[in-house]
């Protein structure tokens, strides 16, 4: 029967791999279902709701009948807005016919490595890292290729170990920033210098920039804008992030030419197009007033430091200052507790849901995530219960 059973489904599931938060955030639901207080430190969305503009243009839509099909590239007055913004804050020229719409900016992650790599072809991104680079490079029968992200250039890859890495093999490189799930932010230089190392191969470039806009210190960069970075980099952001719209499923990319077609294909083939009513409150978030995204970073930037000083204060806990997003990626080593195991005891035993570092590959594995998308009390709550924790169990 198990024999049977294993034989209808396909073998290259084995490569399909997942997103750990999620799965926590199913045991953390089903222990609240048992009536435990648990706090959500696991889950990678920002807690406030979707601005009320956004939320009107989109039940303006559904009511003005934008509820059919649409073009599986995107709406045009989308893809006209996404490419004024990306313009703008990249200062590049991007074009509306290079800007393409998915559900997410992750479609553009799972169709842009099916779209560009053979089985044979290497692939680089980070480790730690967003876990579906690695799932989908594997599932496209690529090689992935870590490319290590150190706590002492706090989480910023070193130009040396990416060069080590590139070869005539390399078929796209992954680079992430501001990046999840560390917090660290690439300047220019670094990016000028990944630049100059990838011009001399042939890979694609995927910049994952959806945390674009969650930035405390220092300035936005993009490696798109490095010279000949353009014709070669799917240049992703999305909705997600910036806007509290997770829920929308809404993300967009601006492909060198080559990929438009490409990419479209897939779309057809999957999705078929992103509901037009998410595309146009999609326009009114690009186009409106940012007011909402500066009082929710404004927020973030105080949970940051209350927390990033709160886990320094914990016994055997040390962690960096994360420069962007809403994470802190604090290295635990030296409480003589694994990351892992203290991931699950924390939970179980005490009601916060982290994630370890493991989640995000091998070099985060002396580390947790925390995502302060929370509550100020209620971050204060869990760094008292991991307090407590620690001082019961730490070595
Ligand atoms: C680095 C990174 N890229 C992409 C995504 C996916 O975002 P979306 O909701 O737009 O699919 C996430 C979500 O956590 C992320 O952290």
């Amino acid at each position: 029967m198990a024999v049977e059973q294993r034989n209808r489904l396909a073998d290259s599931l084995a490569r399909l791999g997942t997103e750990t938060a999620f799965s926590v955030l199913a045991r953390a639901r089903a222990l609240e279902r048992e009536g435990r207080d648990i706090i959500h430190l696991e889950i990678g969305e920002p807690d406030f709701d979707t601005p009320a503009h956004i939320c009107d243009a989109g039940a303006a839509a559904i009511h003005a009948g934008h509820t059919h099909y649409c073009p599986s590239a995107g709406l045009i007055e989308l893809r006209e807005a996404a490419a004024a913004y990306l313009t703008r804050t990249r200062g590049l020229p991007i074009r509306p016919e290079h800007v393409l719409v998915a559900n997410g900016a992750k479609p553009f992650l799972f169709f842009g490595i099916l779209a560009t790599c053979n089985p044979g072809d290497e692939v680089i991104y980070p480790d730690p890292g967003f876990p579906i680079y690695e799932s989908a490079i594997a599932w496209s029968g690529a090689t992935p290729v870590a490319l290590p992200l150190h706590e002492e250039r706090d989480f910023v890859f070193d130009p040396g170990e990416l060069e080590a890495r590139l070869n005539a093999r390399t078929k796209l490189v992954i680079l992430n920033s501001p990046q999840n799930p560390t917090g660290g932010v690439a300047s220019r230089a670094d990016l000028a210098a990944a630049a100059g190392l990838i011009a001399e191969t042939d890979a694609w470039v995927l910049s994952d920039e959806v945390y674009s806009e969650m930035l405390y210190e220092g300035e936005f960069a993009s490696i798109a804008s490095e010279p000949g970075m353009l014709e070669r980099t799917i240049l992703l952001d999305g909705f997600s992030k910036t806007f509290a719209m997770t829920g929308w499923r809404c993300g967009y990319a601006a492909v060198p030419e080559a990929l438009v077609d490409p990419l479209v294909r897939f779309f057809v083939n999957s999705t078929s197009c992103v509901p037009p009513f998410v595309q146009l409150a999609g326009v009114a978030a690009l186009q409106g007033p940012m007011d909402d995204v500066a009082a929710m970073m404004a927020e973030f930037r105080a949970r940051r430091a209350l927390v990033v000083e709160g886990l320094n204060a914990l016994p055997g806990v040390t962690c960096r200052m994360p420069r962007g997003a809403f994470y802190a990626f604090p290295n635990v080593s030296d409480t003589g507790i694994g990351a892992d195991e203290l991931a699950r005891r924390l939970l179980d035993e005490m009601g916060v849901a982290v994630l370890a570092g493991s989640a995000f590959g091998q070099v985060g594995r002396d580390n947790l995530r925390l995502s302060y998308a929370n509550s100020q009390q209620n971050l204060t709550a869990a760094l008292e219960r991991m307090r407590e924790f620690l001082a019961e169990n730490a070595g």
